[in-house]
């Protein structure tokens, strides 16, 4: 079944054509489908059915509360880095004690923030924050978790890579027991957990299965050393299919889950993204021009960069489709699909075979649902776009596109300034 697919030589969301949008929006958007994260969710929370599983949407992939609040409707918790993310899933009705908060730099304020909320977990990233979260607790317990670093290469893209010694993440997995140690010793808090996250857009199970049953054994050892332990938190990281891999489904993944992690009996706690997302969201844009260079043909478009950042960031593929579908016969040739932005680096795209296209024809691109919106900044004063929320034949604007004005107040002059 595929969301967003043509009917009628026009690429729809679920019932509502992707140009009604456009007519009714302007371009750029992104725009998300209820029907796909209500799936993927669905096929995620199937895949562990009869364990004691608890799924929490990792923001950070797109946290607009819409698709928040959806995946909330659907039984989600949610994986927060920030106080802002925690805020944003409070605010979708995400209910605290199904709230877990990663991050290798939690602020005091965050922390402190977090603890008054009574969220689920605190997953610890270092020693200094395990100081900093005794002397926050004021009287209360705080359960946490301990994430360590297992120093597995996930095989991903360096730049979404977390789980080796060099990377910042996570406490060295040889120091647990250590720093387990030292967490019972601080009053206030009470390590339960162990977590864990090598990395994201992994599509061999390989390094996690290694990393799971790494983090399955310094569970046996924790417990020989008498800590109580009643849950790991086994991150994110599922890849998803852009262009020509093959990620793992969830069945698959869960499989390896459970065979690496045996009869620990006790809860796991997952921090799917990109999988929930990435594919569940496209962004939509319009050809401002065509030109012909001596060499290359170049679409350039009214999305950039600031919008999508992925191409530029991560050299990330996207498959790009026009919506209108072109008519059988009519020949493609290679073009290069750039945005408005004064870098080389706001290409999408090289290469890619497209028909003639007219000026204000639109392009999907496709598998945008995750680090797309979240990662967009007003750079080269572009406004942020909006985010629409398709659900069967209806639509609806779930963050509107600010406007000069507002964008304009946030700055201000120095009082040195207003004579002149
Ligand atoms: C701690 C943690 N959990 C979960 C995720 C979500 O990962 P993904 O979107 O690959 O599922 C990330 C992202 O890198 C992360 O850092």
């Amino acid at each position: 079944m595929a969301e967003f697919d043509y009917r009628g030589g026009m690429l729809h969301a679920e019932d509502v054509s992707l140009a009604d949008i456009a007519a009714a929006v302007g371009t750029p958007f992104y725009c998300y489908s209820s029907a796909a994260l209500t799936r993927r969710f669905a096929a995620f929370t199937d895949a562990f059915g009869g364990q004691d599983a608890m799924v929490c949407y990792s923001v950070k992939a797109n946290s607009n509360l819409a698709v928040i609040r959806t995946l909330a409707g659907l039984g989600s918790g949610a994986d927060v880095v920030s106080e802002g993310e925690l805020r944003r899933a409070l605010a979708a009705g995400i209910p605290p004690e199904k709230i877990v908060f990663s991050g290798v730099g939690k602020t005091r304020d965050e922390l402190a923030y977090a603890i008054a909320q009574g969220i689920y977990r605190i997953n610890v990233e270092s020693e200094p924050e395990l100081d900093a979260i005794g002397y926050l607790a004021g009287g209360r317990t705080v359960e946490i978790g301990i994430r360590v670093n297992p120093d597995v290469d996930a095989k991903t893209h360096e730049k979404i890579s977390t789980g080796r010694a060099e990377n910042k993440f996570g406490i060295d997995i040889g120091r647990a027991r250590e720093i387990f140690a030292k967490a019972r010793a601080i009053p206030g808090i009470r390590p339960v957990s162990v977590a864990v996250h090598i990395g994201s857009q992994l599509t061999d199970l390989a390094p996690m299965r290694t990393a799971f049953t790494n983090v399955a054994d310094l569970v046996r050892e924790l417990r020989a050393d008498d800590n109580t332990i009643d849950s790991i938190d086994l991150g994110g990281g599922l890849g998803i299919r852009y262009d020509g891999e093959n990620p793992p489904s969830a069945e698959a993944y869960a499989n390896m889950v459970l065979e690496a992690t045996g009869n620990l009996g006790c809860r796991l706690i997952f921090e799917p993204g990109r999988s929930l997302v990435g594919n569940s969201g496209i962004l939509v844009t319009r050809v401002i021009y065509e030109k012909f260079g001596l060499s290359h043909r170049f679409v350039i478009v009214d999305a950039a960069m600031n919008d999508l950042i992925r191409p530029a960031l991560y050299e990330a593929y996207h498959r790009i489709v026009p919506v209108a579908q072109p008519e059988p016969g009519v020949e493609s040739s290679p073009a290069d699909i750039v945005g408005p932005i004064c870098e080389t680096g706001d290409t999408f795209a090289r290469g890619r075979d497209l028909p003639p296209l007219a000026q204000d024809g639109l392009l999907a691109f496709m598998s945008a649902g995750a680090y797309g919106a979240v990662m967009s900044s007003t750079y080269n004063t572009r406004l942020l776009i909006p985010e629409v929320l398709v659900n069967g034949d209806s639509f609806a604007i779930v963050r509107r596109r600010p406007s000069y004005d507002e964008l304009l107040k946030l700055d201000s002059l120095a009082d040195w300034q207003q004579s002149v």
